[in-house]
């Protein structure tokens, strides 16, 4: 399936993109992680976007474009994939429909208290980027990933000046999107309210509409 998670920030689309990997068999490419990958390695890309990023606005749609567009070009994306965080704006969706299909576009819907919950309570890890929250997903050990034991630390943009640029940008740019891909009968909504077991099932359901 080649499919799209769309939703505000915080809304478990990262969560729930690692568990649909199996039911899906398909690879998890988010635009944030590839980003945040990249400023970690400090690379041309990474020192770009850096700033913008930390601030909690969107980085350009031409650039976002190009990674995902040859992204998508790699051999495990060719039969299927799961697209988080992209496309974000109108212009990155029409882009989209040039190279690439789509089959369903998957809208998590979740109220803003909730969201800003998730976020203020998110770590991630700093060597493998899984993400835990402080009262709903605790690490085994205070402070360090279940996984390879990596330092966990509190995104940039997870600082409360960020969250709330985050949400704006989102419902100025973003959720347009809900009724653009709505409009094209790709749009099914999951409810993202419950506990990840909850959404996960959800999600199921929402794969037989
Ligand atoms: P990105 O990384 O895509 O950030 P986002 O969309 O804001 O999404 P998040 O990663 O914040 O949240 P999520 O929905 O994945 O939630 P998660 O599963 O982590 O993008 C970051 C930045 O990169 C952007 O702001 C922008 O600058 C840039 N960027 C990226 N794509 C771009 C694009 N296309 N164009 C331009 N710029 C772009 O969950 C959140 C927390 O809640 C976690 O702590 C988790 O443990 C917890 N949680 C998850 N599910 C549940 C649940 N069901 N119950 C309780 N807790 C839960």
């Amino acid at each position: 399936m080649k499919c799209i998670f769309l939703g505000p920030p915080g809304a478990g689309k990262g969560t729930l993109a690692v568990k649909a990997v199996d039911i899906l068999g398909a690879p998890h490419i988010s635009t944030g992680a590839i980003f945040r990958s990249a400023i970690a390695a400090k690379s041309p890309l990474g020192l770009k976007v850096k700033a913008i990023i930390d601030a909690g606005k969107l980085v350009d749609d031409g650039t976002t474009i190009a990674l995902v567009r040859e992204r998508l070009g790699q051999e495990d994306a060719l039969k299927g994939y799961i697209l988080d965080g992209f496309p974000r704006t109108i212009p990155q969706a029409e882009a989209l429909s040039s190279f690439a299909e789509v089959d369903k576009v998957f809208n998590f819907d979740i109220p803003d208290a909730a969201v800003l919950q998730r976020l203020s309570g998110r770590r991630v890890c700093r060597s493998c980027g899984a993400n835990y929250h402080v009262l709903f997903q605790k690490p085994k050990i205070d402070g360090a990933c279940d996984t390879c034991n990596g330092e966990l630390y509190t995104r940039e943009d997870d600082k409360e000046g960020a969250i709330v640029k985050r949400l704006e940008v989102y419902r100025a740019q973003t959720a347009p999107l809900i009724e653009y891909y709505r409009a094209k009968g790709l749009l099914v909504d999951v409810d993202a309210r419950p506990r990840v077991d909850d959404v996960v099932a959800n999600f199921r359901t929402a794969l037989q509409k």
